[in-house]
Order: C-alpha cells, then structure tokens, then sequence
C-alpha cells in the first residue's frame, strides 16, 4: 500500500505555539516529536519509506526536510506552488504515486493528529484495503461531543467489512451536530484509503474542474484548480464511499483544551510544560519556559513562547483562532 500524507495546513487555534510558518503539525508537543513526524513513523506501519509521500507547500518544505532528517526516514516529498486545500493537494499526490507505479491503494492521513498505533490502527487499514477496490474508504471515529470542526458519516448497509456511506456532511451546525451524535453519525477521522484510479475517475466525474486543470503541467494545474477539500469536493458527492470504524486512540487536538485532555496531569490535574509552582490552582494548561508561578486559578491555559503570552480559558479555547484573524487584520 502506498501512503499519501497532507502537510500543507496552517492551523490558527494553537497560537501563540502554531504560526503561519510553524503551523500545528510541526510543533513538538509529544515526546519531543512533532505530529508530523509521529504520523510519518505511523505510516511505516503501512508502507516502506519509498512509498510514503509527503504533500506540502513550498513554505514548508525545508522543515518537513529537517523533520524527516531527525527520524531518519527518506520519503517523497511533492511540493505545491499554492496551496488550494486538500482535494487538489490529494489529487496532485494520487496521480503522481499512478503516474509511477499504476494502480495501487493508497492510504491518505493528516499530519495533525495524535493516533494511538496500535493494532487496531493497523487492522483497520487491513480492512479498508479489502474495500479499496470499489470504494473509497473513510474511517469514521466515534464522536463523544456536537463538535462543528468535523465531518459526519451516517453508516448505512454492512459491507464485508465496515458499511456504505449513507450521508457524509461536512462540518454541520451545532444544532445539526445534535442531531446527528443522538443518530449514531461517526466523526470523519480526516484518513481515507482508496484505489488511485478508482479516486481519479471519481474526481473526473464530480469535481471535473479540479481533474481538468490537473491535465497541465503543476504549475498551471494548481494555478487553474479551485480552493476545495476532498470532504466538500469528493465526500459529499460520491455514492461510492464508504466507512471503517476507527477504534483506536484519535484526537485532532485542534485547541488548548484538547492539547490540554492528551498531555499527562499532576496531582492538581495541571498539565504542565515546564517548571509551575501554584497555589490554590487546578485543571489549567501551562506551557513556558519560564517558571509560572499561580494562585487561585483554574481551568486556564496558559501558554508562552519567545513573542507572545496567550492566557485564555480552556471552555473557550475553541475562539483562539479568532486572535489570529484579528492579527492579520492590524498587518
Ligand atoms: N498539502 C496540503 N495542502 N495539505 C493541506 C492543505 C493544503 O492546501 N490544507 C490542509 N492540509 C492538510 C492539513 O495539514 C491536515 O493535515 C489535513 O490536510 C486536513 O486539513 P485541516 O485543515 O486540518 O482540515 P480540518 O481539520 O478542518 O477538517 C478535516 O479533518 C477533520 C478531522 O480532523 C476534514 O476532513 C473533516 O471532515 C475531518 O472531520
Ligand atoms: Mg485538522
């Protein structure tokens, strides 16, 4: 099998630790490795090195180099001009893996998740391989909350393994989140496997623009292909998908509060990233390099680095990003 990995995003709700140049993906927030790097050594789980790909931007490339380099794995690294979100990033990443060694599975995974490698990681694969031949297979990972920053699947008819895809939604409202958590919908786990012609005819045939402009040389390809995720561009439009349950550890950590819920607690259930002494304090996140001394606190996180200090509550660590938003507005 071969393996696809997206390196290209630029998550905001980890700022001050996420930048435009460093975004979530890079950071080394578990055991001194970034998600990047856990995800490529994941990845050998599935494939040699010679058939693991890495799509990125061109602002990324040298860090993705450095990275590879500290876990010493020599994989194939394909740059976009511009990044246009993950369906022309797939697409790019799919015709070129086709292109060099026909026909063939490929497992495509985000590089910002925290994944327990278990062997229900590699089970899982298994099976969606065994579907791979007429499916597209997504893995859809129990939801435990109305989360708005995912995509919902409502698993339909048993297949030999997993089941059709009835409904794929992506990003709902909260309202429609509700609705879908008390229905049994599953949470796009962000990872897909699929036959690399079976992925190309159907981009061929629902996203045609995308398929087009990737008739022309990269450059030009990338230049002519709208701005469009696999989920609204593929996902939501095929017939021909369908879902594995992930039973494994997965979590996005897409803010502090989930960053706060994967790092390990101390006795007042402080996580804690450098040196902290606190009085009267419990259930905050700290990270700094200097000592944080606090008194009667809670429920904070609170995070420091060379050029900034965020302080924020943890319930609203979901609006981080909007700081970002604001940033870029003063210039
Ligand atoms: N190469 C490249 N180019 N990679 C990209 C680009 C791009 O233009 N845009 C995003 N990526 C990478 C990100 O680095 C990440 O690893 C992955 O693609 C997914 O992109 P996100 O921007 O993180 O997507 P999301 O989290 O909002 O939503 C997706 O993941 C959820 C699970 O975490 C969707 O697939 C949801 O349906 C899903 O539930
Ligand atoms: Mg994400």
């Amino acid at each position: 099998m071969k393996t696809l990995i997206l390196a290209g995003g630029s998550g905001t709700r980890l700022f001050p630790l996420s930048r435009e140049h460093y975004p979530k993906q890079f950071i080394k927030l578990f055991d001194d490795e970034s998600l990047f790097q856990k995800t490529v050594k994941r990845s050998l789980l599935l494939s040699a090195p010679k058939d693991i790909f890495i799509v990125t931007n061109k602002d990324h490339k040298f860090l993705i180099r450095d990275q590879l380099a500290e876990i010493g794995c020599d994989c194939t690294v394909l740059v976009e001009p511009e990044g246009k979100n993950t369906l022309p990033a797939i697409y790019y990443g799919v015709k070129a893996i086709a292109e060099g060694n026909g026909s063939s599975p490929v497992a495509v995974l985000s590089s910002d998740h925290l994944i327990d490698a278990n062997s229900q990681y590699t089970e899982a694969f298994r099976k969606a391989e065994r579907l791979s031949r007429d499916r597209l297979v997504v893995f859809g990972v129990k939801p435990t909350c109305p989360h708005t920053g995912y995509g919902y699947i409502r698993p339909g008819q048993a297949l030999e393994e997993g089941y059709a895809v009835d409904a794929f939604v992506e990003k709902p409202d909260l309202p429609t989140a509700e609705r879908y958590l008390a229905e049994g919908y599953l949470w796009n786990s962000g990872m897909f496997l699929f036959n690399s012609d079976l992925f190309l005819a159907e981009c061929a045939s629902l996203t045609p623009d995308v398929a087009r402009a990737f008739e022309n040389p990269v450059v030009q390809a990338f230049e002519q292909t709208p701005k469009i995720s696999i989920d609204y561009g593929i996902m939501e439009k095929t017939h021909k998908a369908a879902v594995v349950p992930f039973e494994a550890e997965w979590d996005d950590v897409g803010n502090f509060d989930a960053l706060y819920g994967c790092l390990p607690k101390n006795g007042n259930r402080n996580a804690v990233r450098g040196e902290h002494i606190g009085i009267n304090s419990r259930d905050n996140l700290i990270i700094s390099d200097r000592l944080v001394a606090t008194v009667g606190i809670e429920n904070l996180a609170i995070v420091e680095t060379k050029d900034a200090i965020l302080i924020a509550s943890r319930d609203e660590a979901q609006s981080v990003g909007e700081i970002v938003r604001l940033l870029r507005e003063k210039g």
